[in-house]
């Protein structure tokens, strides 16, 4: 797929897979137009060419945006809600699965909030319910952990992964934490130094699934294949620096 904002080119040749099913993750430095992708595939983003195909109805596609999308005048319950009702729930059985939802995220007593009266990594957990409430297909997620405490994190990191393993629902994650990359995902891939960037590799990481997110960093697979992303991941960053010199 080849991309550009007004004439400046942002990717260009990027390909990459998500089988049915399948945890990928998408990894590169700051700039190199992960998010401008993860817009693409669901159309937020024109391509100058090539294709973006999920094989999937728009309503079954979920993003979780790096700035969350969440309606200010709606409170957190009517937010989730909201994305069921969208899909057809009625409105009492929605708001009963919003609770719910709300509650895996560590949410209870919040359910009446604005996403203005909670902090960032709460609004970051209303978010990621109203996806996951939803069960779609494929969840495009832009650094959906990143502001989240380390304990809340591992929780709902174990929460999503359970979740994605038991409904086979297939995730592109972009994440600039190599060792959530790896210990959640079948694949990673490197996207290059922008401009004109394009996927430099495809890391395959043969641990075993069910996953749990901790325990996978202490299979042998992960240490060799987190060095060698590392050294990918910094030789990509040295070549800006090298250009901006
Ligand atoms: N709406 C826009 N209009 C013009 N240029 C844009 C727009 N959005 C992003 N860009 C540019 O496109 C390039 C890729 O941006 P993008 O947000 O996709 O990067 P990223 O890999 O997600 O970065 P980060 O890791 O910092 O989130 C950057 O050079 C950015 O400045
Ligand atoms: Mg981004």
């Amino acid at each position: 797929m080849t991309l550009s904002y007004g004439g400046e080119p942002v990717l260009e040749g990027a390909s990459l897979d998500v089988e049915p099913g399948q945890f990928v993750s998408l990894v590169g430095p700051s700039g190199s137009g992960k998010s401008s992708l993860l817009r693409a595939v669901i159309g937020l983003q024109r391509p100058l060419s090539g294709t973006t195909d999920t094989g999937l109805p728009a309503n079954q596609v979920g993003m979780l945006f790096q700035d969350d999308a969440l309606l200010p005048w709606k409170t957190a319950r009517e937010n989730v809600a909201l994305g069921l009702r969208l899909i057809g729930v009625n409105s009492q059985a929605a708001d009963r699965e919003a609770d719910i939802w709300l509650a895996r995220l560590g949410l209870t007593g919040f359910e009446n909030r604005y996403p203005r009266h909670v902090s960032g990594g709460q609004r970051k957990r209303i978010a990621l319910a109203q996806v996951l409430a939803r069960k779609p297909k494929l969840i495009l997620m832009d650094e959906p952990f990143a502001s989240l405490d380390a304990i809340v994190r591992s929780r709902v990191v174990k929460d999503v992964v359970a979740l994605v393993e038991s409904e086979g629902i297939s995730v592109l994650l972009v994440t600039h934490d190599l060792e959530e990359a790896i210990s959640l995902s079948d694949a990673v891939y490197l996207l290059g130094q922008g401009p004109r960037a394009h996927i430099i590799q495809r890391y395959d990481v043969p641990i075993p699934r069910p996953r749990d997110p901790v325990k996978s960093r202490l299979h042998p697979a992960f240490t060799p294949l987190h060095a060698k992303l590392w050294e990918d991941l910094s030789k990509e960053v040295d070549h800006r620096a090298e250009e901006a010199a």
